[in-house]
């Protein structure tokens, strides 16, 4: 039996507790839905004014040209440079100079300054064994670029280094580089150094 204090204790309790909780339906703030229209609208635009027509193979407007170093000069010519660039300045380095010991230099070598043909042979064949350079003994292996680079390019690039780093030899034409080619063109193996090719200028 419960007496009148006890009944207000009890009310006094219930009203000091908090009402109970409820879902509320408030409205998304008027800036987020702004953000969220202007968002979609900017992807919609995106998408629509996106080059889609245009090879996207590299996932930017590059070709595969740009990627190769560009060795054809405006006009058609061969850069050679660019061809050194792209080829030879790995292991010859940008001086010339190549790396002691490691890469033999075309600065001062009497194989770059020496017969235009026997020049290109090398490089349309690559050397591996023993190759003296400028008194110094090589053991390396230059690669060979008969499949990966044509007559022109090849006459181009050697014109190149044989014209830098104090070099001054003339110029070696795409003909010589086809007659090199041609002269070598049984062979299955790089040059074996030294022995296989003789003198520089021979
Ligand atoms: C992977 C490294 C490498 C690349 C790339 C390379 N060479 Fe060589 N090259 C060598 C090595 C090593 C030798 C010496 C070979 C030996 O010791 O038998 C050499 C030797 C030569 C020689 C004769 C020796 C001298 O120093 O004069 C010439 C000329 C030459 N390279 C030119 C070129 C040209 C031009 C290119 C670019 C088209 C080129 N090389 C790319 C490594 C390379």
């Amino acid at each position: 039996m419960e007496n009148p204090s006890e009944k207000r204790q009890a009310a006094a309790a219930r009203a000091r507790e908090n009402p109970d909780p409820h879902e509320n339906r408030t409205p998304m703030p008027k800036v987020v839905l702004a953000l969220v229209v202007a968002l979609v609208a900017w992807g919609a635009w995106y998408i629509v004014s996106a080059p889609i027509n245009e090879p996207s193979a590299l996932g930017d407007r590059r070709t595969m040209a740009d990627l190769r170093g560009k060795p054809q000069a405006a006009g058609g010519a061969v850069d050679g440079a660019a061809v050194f660039q792209g080829r030879c300045v790995a292991c010859h380095q940008a001086t010339g100079q190549g790396l002691p010991g490691v890469f033999p230099p075309l600065a001062g070598s009497e194989w770059v300054t020496g017969k235009d043909a026997k020049l290109a042979s090398i490089v349309l064949r690559g050397v591996t064994g023993k190759l003296t350079v400028k008194g110094t003994a090589y053991n390396g292996a230059m690669p060979a670029f008969a499949d990966q680079l044509s007559d022109a390019e090849i006459a181009a690039v050697l014109t190149h280094v044989r014209s830098q780093w104090g070099n001054t030899a003339p110029a070696v034409t795409a003909e010589t580089v086809a007659a090199a080619r041609a002269e070598t063109a049984a062979m299955k193996a790089p040059f074996d150094g030294d022995a296989a090719l003789g003198s520089p200028g021979g």
